[in-house]
């Protein structure tokens, strides 16, 4: 499997998943395998700062990140798609962007290596309602701690689109239907260590 994609959104077909599926036939078309996975399939309980994962490396919680923990360590390419809420990822999906936290745990307290890609590759899709010069700082600096949590490097790539709001108004638009399939289809291109 070639790219591990997660929808951050509890819209089920609003515009983020759309843009993610529009870019995973972009990547598709050049052969990558991807695997797709929604917060609004998974059960993942929020992160409780208990503290275990820093002497273990786990979490104490049983649930849907056991899916996705042993991908998020070995894939070299990673894309996240969501819709703003306050600006910054929704709960459903900073819950799963929280619980990355062992991960965390493994590199900078138990000084733990394994994780580590340094030619790990991640794209961010981001859609808001309104304009604002700024509207997507809060949610490109999450993520950025996301990727170095999991190992990745800090620098990614992304797309962002404002001013979309109802769910079905990214596949009104032809011209941004384009613009996320030929990024799909570079990221697929593109090639890790
Ligand atoms: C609780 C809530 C908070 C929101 N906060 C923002 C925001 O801070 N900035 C913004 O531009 N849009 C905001 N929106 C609008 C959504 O980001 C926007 O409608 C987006 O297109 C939804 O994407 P989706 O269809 O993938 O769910 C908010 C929507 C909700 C329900």
């Amino acid at each position: 499997m070639d790219i591990l994609a997660l929808h951050l959104s509890p819209r089920k077909n609003g515009n983020s998943a759309a843009m993610l599926e529009e870019f995973l036939k972009g990547a598709r078309s050049t052969g990558a395998s991807a695997e797709s996975y929604s917060v609004t399939d998974l059960k993942i309980h929020p992160c409780i700062e208990c503290g275990q994962c820093e002497k273990t490396g786990e979490c104490i919680f049983d649930d849907d990140m056991n899916k996705l923990y042993p991908t998020l360590t070995t894939t070299k390419k990673i894309v996240i798609s969501t819709s703003l809420f306050f600006y910054d990822v929704p709960a459903q999906g900073k819950a799963l962007i929280d619980r990355t936290q062992p991960l965390w745990s493994r590199r900078y307290s138990l000084k733990q290596t394994d994780t580590l890609r340094p030619d790990g590759l991640g794209f961010l899709l981001a859609v808001g309602a309104t304009k604002g010069q700024d509207l997507f700082l809060p949610v490109t600096l999450c993520v950025k701690y996301f990727f170095d949590s999991i190992g990745f490097p800090k620098e990614f790539e992304s797309l962002c689109f404002r001013q979309l709001e109802a769910a079905d108004d990214f596949v009104k638009r032809p011209d941004l239907i384009e613009q996320i399939f030929a990024a799909g289809q570079a990221f697929g291109k593109k090639q890790t260590a």
